[in-house]
C-alpha cells in the first residue's frame, strides 16, 4: 500500500478521532499501536531517578481583568471521568451564592482545573447550566508523569443566570471518556466559580446603567438553544452533512428591547481537520473517496424563522491531538481550551418575535461532514418599565454565497485555490421605555485558500485565511451620534506536513503551522470611544518518525506572540517551548509608547 500523506492524515487523524466512537471498532487496532507507542515515550524518556512533577499546560492568553476584592469561591463540582461514554452528562445542583458577604458582583470567572496521566486522546467537553453553555473546550493530552493544566474564563456576561435566586439550576458536564488497558487516562476535574465583589470608588459602577447598548451591560435573561438534558450526548447539536438543519423552538418575553444570539460551534471526526480537506473531484480521481472531501470552506449559517440572520465562519482551533500532537506541550494551541463563541446580533428581527409565540433558531454548516458540535445562547436585555415592547424588521439583506474554486490536479498532485464572500444586512427598530432605537447589524465575510498537495500527495501545504467583520449601529432617540460596536476579525491558517519516506512502512512526518488569531474592536463607551487591538501567533514545527506503522519518536516546538493594546492598558507575552520545556517567555504589561500603535 503507498502511504500518501493523505492516507497517513486520514489513517492517524480520522481513525483516531474515531476512537471516541467504539462503534468503529474495526479500524481500531493499528492506530491504538500507532498511538500508544508513541505516547508510551513519555514513559521511557523520563529519568526514573527523579521523581517527577505533572508537566504544567497552558494557553497563551490575555488574564482576565478582576477588582481588588476578595472573590467568593463556589467549588461546585468534582468528578473523575474515566468511563463516561455512551453515559449521560455529569449534572450537579447549582444554587446562585448565599453565603457571599455581597450580593453585587463585577466579575465572575469559571475555573476549571484538571489533572491526568497516562495515555489518553484529546477529548471535546462542555459546561451548561440550565441548558446555556458556558464553556466549550478540549481536553490536554496527558503524559506517564501527569499532567495539570486549568482554564480561567470570565463568565460575567451570564450574570443574571449564575445569580438567578428564583431557581435552582443543573451544571450538566459532558465529556466523553473511554478507559482501558491502554487509555489509562482518568481526568480529575475540579470546577469552581469566583465570584468578585464591586470595588468601591471605581469606575466599575457605571457599568450598571441600564441600557443595554451603551456599556458592558449583561442581559437579564438567557435562554438556551440546545438540546435538552435528558441525553448521552453533550446538550449540542450535532449537524452530520451539509443538509442536516438543527432547530430549536423558544419563546421570549414580550418586553426584550435587545437580543443577541452567542453561537458555539466545535468540529470533529471526518470535519475536526476541515480547512485541509480537498475537494471530491480529486479525491475521486484518486480512489481516496473514504477520506473527508466537499473541499476547505465551511460557513455556519444561523437562521430565525427560516430568514438567515447571520453566519460563523469558525476560526480553525486544533485541538490537542491534532497535526502532531508534541506540538500542543505545553503550550497549548489558540482557543483549544476555551474554545471562541460567536456573538449574533439579533435586534434588527426582535420585532418579529415579540408575539409571545413560539418560533425557531437553526442551524446548518455548508459543505459539512459529520459532526458539527453547535448550540447556543440567547441574551436578552428586557424593559423593566413595561410590559410591551414592539417592534419592526426594517431591512435584510442576505447577499448569497460567492464561492470560487479553481482545482488543478494530476494524480495526487495538485493546486486548489478557493475563495468566497458573503455580507449580510439587518435593520429594525425597536420601541422600549427607552424610547425608539434602530439596530443595524452588518457581517462581512471573505475566505482565502490555497491547498498544495506534491510529492504525489506526501506533502500538503494550506495556506487560508478569513476576514470576519461585525458591525453594529445603534441610534438611540437622544443622541445624534450612533452607537458603535464593531469587531473586525482575521484567522490566519498555514499547515504544511511532509511525509518524507523511506519506505512504505517507514517514514517521517515533518509539520510546520501557523496560527493567527487577530481582533480589532471599536466600541462606543460612556466615556467615549474605546479600541482595542489583538495579533496573537503561533508558529509551531514538529516531527513524527514513524516504524512499522508505529510512531516511535518525535518532537514540537513552539513560539507565540501575543500582542494586546488598548487605551485601557496592553498585554505583550512572548514564548517558546521544545520537547516540552519552556524556552524564553517575556510578559509585558506596559504599553510602549515607542512601538507602532495602530492608534
Ligand atoms: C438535586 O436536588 C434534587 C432535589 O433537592 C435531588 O433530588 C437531586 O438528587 C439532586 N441532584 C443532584 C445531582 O445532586
Ligand atoms: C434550592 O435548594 C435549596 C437546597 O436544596 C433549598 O433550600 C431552596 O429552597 C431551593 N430554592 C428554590 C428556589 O427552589
Ligand atoms: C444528513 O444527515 C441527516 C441527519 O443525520 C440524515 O437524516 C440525512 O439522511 C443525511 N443526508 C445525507 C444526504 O446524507
Ligand atoms: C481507481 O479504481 C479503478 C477501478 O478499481 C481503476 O480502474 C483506476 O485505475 C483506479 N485509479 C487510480 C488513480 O488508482
Ligand atoms: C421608530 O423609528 C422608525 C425609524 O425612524 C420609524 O419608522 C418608526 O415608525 C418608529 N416607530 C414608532 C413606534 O415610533
Ligand atoms: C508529482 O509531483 C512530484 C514532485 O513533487 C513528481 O515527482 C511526480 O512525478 C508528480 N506526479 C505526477 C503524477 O505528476
Ligand atoms: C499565505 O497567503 C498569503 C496571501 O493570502 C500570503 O501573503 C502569505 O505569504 C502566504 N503564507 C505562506 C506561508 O505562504
Ligand atoms: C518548516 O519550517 C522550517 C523552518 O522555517 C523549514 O526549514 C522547513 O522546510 C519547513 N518544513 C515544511 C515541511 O514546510
Ligand atoms: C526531549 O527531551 C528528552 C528528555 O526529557 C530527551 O531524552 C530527548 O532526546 C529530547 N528529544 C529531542 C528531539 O530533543
Amino acid at each position: 500500500m503507498n502511504h500518501t500523506f493523505l492516507t497517513f492524515l486520514f489513517l492517524f487523524f480520522f481513525f483516531l478521532s474515531f476512537l471516541h466512537h467504539p462503534t468503529y471498532a474495526s479500524n481500531l487496532y493499528k492506530i491504538k499501536q500507532l498511538n500508544s507507542d508513541f505516547l508510551s515515550q513519555s514513559t521511557s524518556s523520563h529519568d526514573s531517578h527523579t521523581p517527577q512533577s505533572p508537566t504544567k499546560y497552558f494557553e497563551v492568553t490575555k488574564p482576565i481583568e478582576l477588582p481588588k476584592t476578595k472573590p467568593c469561591s463556589y467549588h461546585i463540582l468534582h468528578h473523575e471521568f474515566a468511563h463516561t461514554y455512551g453515559k449521560p452528562p455529569v449534572f450537579v445542583n447549582y444554587t446562585s451564592p448565599s453565603h457571599c458577604s455581597s450580593t453585587k458582583f463585577s466579575k465572575i470567572v469559571l475555573e476549571w482545573k484538571a489533572t491526568c496521566e497516562g495515555r489518553q486522546f484529546d477529548r471535546i467537553f462542555g459546561i451548561w447550566l440550565d441548558g446555556v453553555e458556558l464553556l466549550r473546550s478540549c481536553t490536554a493530552e496527558p503524559r506517564a508523569t501527569g499532567i495539570v493544566w486549568s482554564v480561567e474564563k470570565d463568565i460575567t456576561r451570564y450574570h443574571s443566570l449564575l445569580l438567578n435566586h428564583q431557581k435552582n439550576q443543573t451544571l450538566a458536564v459532558f465529556l466523553r471518556n473511554v478507559v482501558d488497558q491502554t487509555y489509562t487516562g482518568v481526568y480529575h476535574v475540579d470546577i469552581t466559580i469566583h465570584f468578585y465583589p464591586f470595588h468601591v470608588n471605581t469606575h466599575e459602577t457605571k457599568k450598571l446603567n441600564p441600557l443595554a447598548f451603551r456599556t458592558d451591560s449583561h442581559a437579564d435573561l438567557i435562554l438556551p438553544i440546545s438540546r435538552n438534558l435528558q441525553l448521552n450526548d453533550g446538550l449540542w447539536f450535532n449537524i452530520q452533512n451539509s443538509t442536516d438543519v438543527a432547530l430549536k423552538e423558544f419563546t421570549i418575553p414580550q418586553n426584550a428591547y435587545r437580543a443577541v444570539l452567542e453561537v458555539y460551534v466545535s468540529f470533529h471526526e471526518k470535519d475536526e481537520f476541515w480547512y485541509s480537506n480537498p475537494p471530491n473531484e480529486y479525491l475521486a480521481a484518486n480512489n481516496q473517496t473514504n477520506s473527508p472531501g466537499n473541499g476547505p470552506f465551511r460557513e455556519v449559517l444561523v437562521t430565525l424563522d427560516d430568514k438567515l440572520v447571520g453566519s460563523v465562519w469558525p476560526f480553525t482551533v486544533i485541538y490537542t491531538g491534532g497535526v502532531n500532537p508534541l506540538l500542543w506541550r505545553p503550550i497549548t494551541g489558540i482557543g483549544s481550551f476555551d474554545l471562541p463563541s460567536y456573538d449574533i446580533e439579533i435586534t434588527p428581527f426582535l420585532g418579529t418575535i415579540l408575539d409571545g409565540k413560539n418560533h425557531l433558531f437553526g442551524f446548518k454548516v455548508t459543505n459539512a461532514l459529520n459532526v458539527w458540535y453547535i448550540d447556543a445562547n440567547l441574551h436578552l436585555w428586557l424593559d423593566a418599565k413595561s410590559v410591551r415592547t414592539e417592534g419592526v424588521l426594517l431591512n435584510h439583506i442576505d447577499k448569497p454565497l460567492v464561492e470560487s474554486i479553481v482545482s488543478e490536479f494530476n494524480g495526487l498532485n495538485g493546486t486548489f485555490l478557493t475563495s468566497a464572500k458573503k455580507s449580510i444586512l439587518s435593520s429594525g427598530w425597536v420601541r422600549s421605555s427607552f424610547g425608539n432605537i434602530t439596530t443595524s447589524f452588518v457581517q462581512d465575510f471573505t475566505y482565502y485558500s490555497s491547498m498544495l498537495f506534491s510529492k504525489n500527495g506526501a506533502k500538503q501545504a494550506v495556506n487560508q485565511t478569513i476576514l470576519f467583520i461585525d458591525a453594529v449601529r445603534v441610534k438611540l432617540p437622544s443622541s445624534r451620534l450612533d452607537l458603535i460596536d464593531d469587531s473586525s476579525r482575521k484567522f490566519s491558517l498555514y499547515l504544511d506536513s511532509d511525509q518524507l519516506a523511506q519506505d512504505n512502512d517507514n517514514f517521517i512526518v515533518v509539520s510546520n503551522v501557523t496560527l493567527g488569531f487577530d481582533v480589532n474592536k471599536a466600541k462606543s463607551e460612556d466615556s467615549g470611544f474605546s479600541k482595542s487591538y489583538l495579533k496573537n501567533v503561533l508558529d509551531g514545527k514538529g516531527k513524527m518518525v514513524v516504524e512499522n506503522n508505529l510512531v516511535v519518536s518525535g518532537v514540537g516546538e513552539t513560539q507565540q506572540d501575543y500582542r494586546y493594546e488598548s487605551k485601557e492598558g496592553c498585554y505583550f507575552r512572548n514564548i517558546g517551548s521544545s520537547n516540552y520545556t519552556i524556552l524564553y517567555d517575556k510578559v509585558k504589561y506596559s504599553c510602549n509608547k515607542r512601538s507602532h500603535s495602530p492608534f
